[in-house]
């Protein structure tokens, strides 16, 4: 019997990456709450620029990010030589993955870390490696005693996504600190500009001084542009070259460059998604907690929700939410079955979750 040609067996155990769903059959608009999206929509400008880029799309996008690069490089006060542009951080985790295991090797991770992770290390034939959490939170000590000879990279999402939460500067630097010069440490701060903590570090200081620390950014969350797919990192000129070695020639289309500088130059659009986020993410947790249900301490752009045991748990909720018209995301692939996470999203959205699970709870 002929067979055609296998993938990597690693590959075929990989369970495909599940993304928070989008529609209800028979609603119009759903409210969706369930990709942490950001509620404002993206910034006018960029929108604008995004249309006046359509007239030149016979022409092929400038491979190598450069005014992109650059604006960023003006707003972190960074090296653009050393920023790499991807499409959206999920790219550039892939690469990282490829350029630096491989099959034998382990990448070590947060059990509650964000599900891209292992989905990487098995694409490239490694073993995932997931250490155990305290309080929902990455255990630093839990993570430098998995390390092994044959640990590869590690994986920390500053905040993470789904559990909301994130280690300060400090215990960044012990993690860094504790780690073979060997091991890649990425650390991927997808939620970072959410973040008003003063002891928060997005980790632009350690990628910019120490050659195994990478840190991935995206334009999905704050800056709203998921669906143009736009990432970018920050390393040591040596990794910046490893990566831009295997990059797609043209990763980047020229709609997402243009309209990628000019979210970057409109510093007032974020300062604006950071201040609705920093009214209706308490406004949403005092309204939950006063419904008795138990929320995670939270510093990005989405609260992690804990529901009580049957008939009013997790699932019963999702469902209940779903039949109002509001999607969230259900955890159980993340270990957390008994949790949904809800995005900020605008006061109407927020108050009709609100309402929803009040009348879920019979406290309407
Ligand atoms: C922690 C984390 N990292 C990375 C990403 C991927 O973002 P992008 O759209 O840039 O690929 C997400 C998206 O949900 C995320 O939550």
């Amino acid at each position: 019997m002929a067979t055609g040609p296998t993938p990597r067996a690693s590959i075929l155990d990989i369970a495909p990456y599940a993304g928070g769903e989008a529609k209800i059959a028979g609603v119009a608009k759903p409210i969706r709450l369930a990709s942490n999206e950001s509620a404002l929509g993206p910034s006018a400008k960029a929108l604008a620029a995004y249309h006046a880029a359509a007239e030149q799309m016979f022409r092929y996008p400038d491979g190598h990010s450069s005014e992109l690069r650059r604006a960023l490089g003006r707003r972190h006060d960074i090296d653009p030589e050393r920023i790499v542009c991807g499409l959206g951080s999920d790219d550039l985790i892939h690469l990282l993955a490829e350029a630096y295991a491989r099959e034998g090797d382990e990448v070590i991770y947060g059990r509650h870390g964000f599900s891209i992770y292992p989905i990487v290390a098995m694409t490239v034939g490694a073993k995932p490696v997931a250490a155990p959490e305290k309080n929902l939170t990455f255990d630093v000590d839990a993570v430098l005693a998995r390390v092994t000879p044959r640990t590869k990279l590690v994986f920390i999402a500053n905040p993470n996504n789904p559990t909301g939460t994130f280690i300060p500067r400090d215990e960044l630097k012990r993690l860094h600190a504790g780690l073979p010069k060997s091991v890649m440490l990425v650390i991927d701060a997808a939620y970072a500009e959410y973040v008003v903590r003063s002891d928060y570090d997005s980790g632009l200081e350690l990628a910019g001084s120490q050659p195994n620390v990478v840190m991935t950014r995206t334009f999905s969350k704050i800056y709203a542009m998921g669906g143009l797919r736009l990432g970018w990192s920050y390393s040591s000129a040596a990794v910046a070259d490893v990566l831009n070695r295997i990059r797609g020639p043209f990763n980047v289309n020229m709609a997402a460059q243009a309209a990628g500088v000019a979210a970057v130059e409109d510093v007032a659009a974020v300062d604006r998604a950071r201040a609705h986020n920093d009214t209706w993410r308490p406004w949403l947790t005092r309204e939950l907690t006063a419904l008795g249900l138990e929320l995670t301490p939270a510093v990005a752009n989405f609260v992690l929700v804990r529901f009580p045991a049957p008939p009013k748990d997790a699932n019963a909720a999702w469902d209940f939410l779903r039949s109002r018209g509001i999607l969230v995301r259900k955890l159980g692939v993340y270990h957390l079955p008994e949790y949904l996470r809800i995005t900020i999203g605008t006061e109407d959205e927020m108050r009709a979750v609100v309402a929803a699970l009040k009348e879920f709870l019979g406290k309407a």
